[in-house]
């Protein structure tokens, strides 16, 4: 894994791209069928080395089946999941299995090779013993070759501009939403702004989007209650304060940490009320790509499991990629389940995010942002439709956290109230609404749900 390393050429670099998680894009109609595992001896620890791989001396045939069964050789059966486009991960046997999917990047050509994965984490599911592990299809797949658009670092290092018409055009097109202009933004370059807004978004053509109910959720959700807000249930608050993520593209670790930390309160009723360490994501874990991105599946999830958070204090907030710096004695806290909303990525909806939210606390979501979001200041959001001409911004793909929803008094609108990491001057105090029910910008396509250990 060479992304961080890229991440800082990238900045040095007189041509660069801007890219965020690996470029691999692999879908489930690749990955779904027969795998060959291969791991070295499961005899590691928690801080194996798997870019130095040792022998492979343990071999199992795993079938990934639709839509997320997994039966090993001795019929044991398992699960498994997509994460987005970028690998899979297997649990069968007492194992989980996670690797990203492989690729090259040569340039701006990107194959991404999805019958094979790149060397990635065996473990059991005790977390105690450890291995190297990789797999390859049974039945080959082809490379898939993309090229990525261009973009030079001229462009990429201009400093955004105001734009002012876009600003009014959004609001003279709706009144649902407010769009306001933060001047602050002026001090910041369009490279920087794509960091803040996520990771670069794979068009949705072929990946998960929000998935259909069945008629017993319905039954369920007839009982869950019309309006919800963790910042304020019956009087109490179990919501960590906003914070800033700055021009770092760390969003993924911010909304996994948010999330980890209202669980907690929530679990002792308010009588542990942590901030977990971003940084330590951004400096410390493979499972991420530091400031260029990463998926709270495994963060908030596979990490929290296999090294646990830390307190802030112990890994204060730098917002740049920098080497691990971590103090090893920190207490580290850990997470004892994690899933994507409905089981799988491509299994969440509407209800299912509605009662992983209000059974369990704030769940960690993704959705994709285009540039009128940046200018919210107030209001149910839906995407406008409008571009920003002076600002040529890519689609991203950002993680935020979700601590409420509801039904506008005026409108009727059905909203998503949630957690963003942009500090507390933006948006409703550093909230938003965004529109609920028919999955605004892929908002109710790939929750996760994480239950921490306080
Ligand atoms: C495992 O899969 C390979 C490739 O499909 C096959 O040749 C082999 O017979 C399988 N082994 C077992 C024990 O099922
Ligand atoms: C990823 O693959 C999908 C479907 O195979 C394709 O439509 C999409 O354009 C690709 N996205 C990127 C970012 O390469
Ligand atoms: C919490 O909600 C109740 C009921 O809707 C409301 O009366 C109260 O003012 C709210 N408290 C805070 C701190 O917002």
């Amino acid at each position: 894994m060479k992304t961080r390393v890229f991440g800082a050429l990238l900045l040095a670099g007189a041509l660069a791209l801007v890219y965020a998680d690996t470029p691999a894009n692999c879908t489930f109609d690749d990955v779904m069928g027969d795998w060959i595992l291969y791991e070295t001896e499961r005899s590691g620890k928690a801080d194996i080395d798997c870019d130095d791989m040792g022998p492979l001396v343990h071999k199992t045939n795993v079938s990934l089946l639709y839509p997320n069964i997994a039966v090993d050789e001795y019929a044991n059966r398992g699960t498994w999941t997509m994460i987005y486009n970028q690998g899979f991960e297997i649990k069968v046997a007492g194992r989980s299995y996670f690797a990203f999917s492989m690729y090259q990047k040569t340039g701006t050509k990107v194959v991404s090779y999805c019958g094979k994965t790149l060397s990635g984490w065996s473990r059991d599911v005790t977390v105690r013993n450890w291995a190297c592990y990789r797999a390859v299809k049974a039945t080959p797949v082809d490379p898939k070759v993309e090229v990525l658009p261009l973009r030079d670092t001229l462009q990429m290092s201009q400093s955004y501009k105001y734009n002012k018409q876009f600003v009014s055009q959004i609001n003279e097109l709706q009144d649902s939403w407010v769009a306001t202009v933060y001047p602050h933004y002026e001090e910041k370059t369009l490279h920087d702004h794509t960091r803040r807004n996520g990771g670069k978004a794979s068009s949705f053509l072929g990946l998960a989007r929000a998935a259909s109910s069945n008629v017993m959720r319905r039954l369920k959700d007839a009982m869950l209650p019309q309006a919800w807000d963790w910042r304020n249930v019956s009087g109490v608050n179990y919501v960590s304060p906003v914070r800033s993520q700055g021009n770092c593209g760390s969003c993924y670790a911010f909304a996994s940490m948010a999330a980890l930390e209202s669980r907690v309160r929530i679990l002792t009723n308010n009588e542990q009320k942590p901030v977990f360490s971003p940084q330590d994501i951004v400096g410390c874990t493979k499972l991420a790509q530091g400031c260029d991105g990463g998926f709270p599946y495994l963060i908030a999830g596979r990490y929290g499991q296999d090294q646990g958070a830390v307190l802030e204090e112990c890994s204060p907030y730098e917002g740049k990629n920098d080497v691990c710096r971590t103090d090893s004695n920190c207490l580290r806290h850990y997470v004892s389940n994690y899933r994507y909303v409905g089981g799988y990525y491509g299994a969440c909806n509407e209800m299912e995010m509605k009662a992983a939210l209000v059974k369990g606390g704030p769940v960690v979501i993704g959705f994709e942002v285009y540039p009128d979001f940046m200018h919210y200041k107030g209001g149910v959001y839906h995407y406008t439709g409008l571009t920003d001409k002076f600002n040529p911004l890519e689609l991203t793909n950002h993680a935020v956290t979700l601590v409420g929803y509801g039904v506008d008094d005026k409108t009727g609108e059905k909203f998503w109230t949630v957690k963003n990491s942009w500090g507390t001057q933006w948006g409703e105090d550093g909230f938003f609404r965004i529109r609920r029910g028919n999955d605004e910008c892929a908002i109710e396509s790939m929750a996760v749900e994480i239950i921490p250990i306080p």
